[in-house]
């Protein structure tokens, strides 16, 4: 007999997976079983079907509704001779170059299934934190060296600490589930794959700064993750991990989810806040820092989904085995979302100080279309764009700022030689005159005029006055705005233009 795994995530749901369910309801042997799981991050792969059947675990990849009635009709002493066929999961080298910590259960069974959770190490981590004193807690964290993984890296523990001090009657976690970035989709992935992970590590942060009630501010633009989280947090509360008395102790944390409406300037810690209060996404000025006065006023912990999913592996195994992964100040692992133009896109998970070019060529096999890797867009729409020369540098918060990059949130866009860099950099400017919340003037009116001076660049009217015009312009946005948004606009824009001038009519045909 055989267990089948069918992923039921959003991702592979997109690839197909769902039409395959109807062929196993038709064809499945009696003896046989059907799990819907969630994706393990080789979208590349997906649909990916997989069996365990006599103590292996096999997959088949890229399945359709054709191919899987001849896998089925097949039998396992014939599966190998299946073009679809792929050999035991864990050994595919993709997978086996990762560290998966955060993902580690991603892909590996039913991700609503509390007894599948607790079978692979699931409320370890709570158990342990439950006898520490939240001081011991908000150490391990600050040992761990695990810095937020929403995109700004701050040290997750230094953040805890000061809600931990805090003089409050009432403190809050809210969890930053508002993944706006292009190419992002490992928080959607983790919920997804791993909901109790999420569930877990916003009861360990409420247990350590002393808050009784987390939020999931989650993007309306994730429907599925909404369903799978809202019967996880149903599932927690009945099995004693939500509500009082977790545990069996006499502690108590609950958590609500809240639907975002669709505005990326949402995924800003303080407009999600407000959003969460009811009121328009708007930026607060900031001090007061939310730790201090955050939701409603109060003491709260924002952190990024990846962020409070990691605690888990830290109480778990401890801070040292956790800082043992990663290089320099960058400790644990990073999740980055493959995408783009590349060949094996997907959710990857390595120790920090890898390589960019071993990212996009070995992992990613190079680009779809089979052309030339031009730029790698790295950090969402407001990260830089990386020429060649740069693809060396290693994968840490610090190299990268070295470098006019950031990682921010592990979103890696790869684009090839066809790509007009000129319409990449009015399309930073067009997207923060789009999603800007309109507070502050150099964000809100620079972003119009950014667009207008690209323009007049790109036609070639009076390009070397209004290059410098935007130089101006990318300055006045980059100190004058009140939130990142306004802020690291101009990244992309100063990146295009300076390993890529030949892209702004200048270099193209004739010269200035
Ligand atoms: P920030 O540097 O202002 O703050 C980082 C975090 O540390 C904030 O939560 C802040 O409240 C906290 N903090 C700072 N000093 C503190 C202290 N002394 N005690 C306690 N907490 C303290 O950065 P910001 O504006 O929150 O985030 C910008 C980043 O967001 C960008 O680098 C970008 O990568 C990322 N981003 C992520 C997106 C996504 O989809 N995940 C979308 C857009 C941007
Ligand atoms: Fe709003 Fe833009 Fe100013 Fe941020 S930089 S507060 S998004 S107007």
């Amino acid at each position: 007999n055989c267990i089948w795994y069918l992923p039921a995530d959003t991702s592979a749901g997109a690839l197909g997976a769902d039409g395959l369910e109807a062929v196993f309801i038709a064809e499945l042997d009696s003896g046989d079983k059907l799990i819907r799981s969630g994706s393990r991050g080789a979208f590349w792969l997906e649909p990916l079907v997989e069996a365990e059947h006599a103590g292996r675990r096999v997959g088949f990849g890229n399945v359709d509704c054709e191919s899987l009635r001849e896998v089925l009709r097949l039998g396992p002493d014939h599966w190998s001779s299946h073009p679809a066929y792929l050999g035991d999961i864990d050994e595919l080298p993709w997978f086996q170059r990762q560290s998966r910590l955060t993902f580690a259960r991603a892909g590996a069974g039913d991700p609503l299934c509390l007894d599948a959770y607790e079978s692979r190490q699931g409320y370890v981590a709570l158990r342990r934190a439950l006898q520490l004193a939240p001081e011991e807690i908000v150490d391990e964290v600050t040992r761990s060296g695990l810095r937020g993984r929403g995109g700004a890296a701050f040290p997750a523990g230094v953040k805890w600490n000061t809600v931990l001090q805090a003089q409050a009657a009432q403190k809050y976690i809210a969890c930053n589930a508002d993944e706006g970035d292009s190419g992002t989709f490992a928080d959607r992935l983790l919920m997804e794959t791993d909901p109790y992970q999420l569930i877990e590590g916003m009861t360990i942060a409420g247990l350590a700064v002393g808050a009784n009630t987390g939020y999931i501010y989650l993007r309306s633009e994730y429907p599925r993750t909404l369903h799978v989280m809202r019967e996880a947090i149903g599932r927690a509360e009945q099995a004693g991990y939500l509500g009082q008395g977790i545990g069996g102790t006499d502690r108590c944390f609950v958590i609500e989810l809240r639907v975002g409406a669709g505005a990326y300037i949402c995924g800003e810690e303080t407009a999600m806040l407000e959003s969460l209060e009811g009121k328009r996404g708007m930026v607060r000025s900031k001090p007061p820092l939310p730790a201090l006065e955050g939701l409603f006023g109060l003491p709260t912990v924002v952190n990024n989904v990846l962020t409070l999913a990691s605690v888990t592996s830290v109480l778990a195994d401890g801070a040292d085995a956790y800082a043992a992964h990663g290089s320099g100040r960058s400790r644990g692992t990073l999740c980055l979302q493959l995408a783009g133009n590349v060949k094996r896109g997907g959710l990857l998970e390595v120790p920090f100080g890898m390589s960019l070019r071993e990212v996009v060529m070995e992992f990613g096999g190079g680009t779809r279309s089979g052309r030339p890797v031009r730029a790698i867009q790295v950090g969402g729409p407001l990260g830089a764009y990386l020429a060649e020369a740069q693809w060396d540098t290693p994968l840490e918060y610090e190299a990268f700022a070295a470098v006019g990059a950031m990682l921010g949130h592990g979103g890696v866009v790869v684009f090839d030689d066809t790509v007009d860099m000129a319409d990449q950099a009015r399309f930073a400017m067009a997207f923060c005159a789009e999603e800007s919340c309109g507070k502050c003037t150099p964000c809100r009116i620079g972003s119009t005029r950014g667009v207008e001076v690209i323009d007049k660049i790109i036609a070639r009217d009076n390009p070397q006055q209004n290059l410098a015009l935007l130089e101006d312009l990318c300055d006045t946005m980059e100190h004058g705005s009140l939130c990142a948004m306004g802020g690291l606009t101009p990244h992309p824009v100063r990146s295009a233009l300076q390993h890529f001038p030949q892209d702004f009519s200048f270099g193209k045909s004739q010269d200035l």
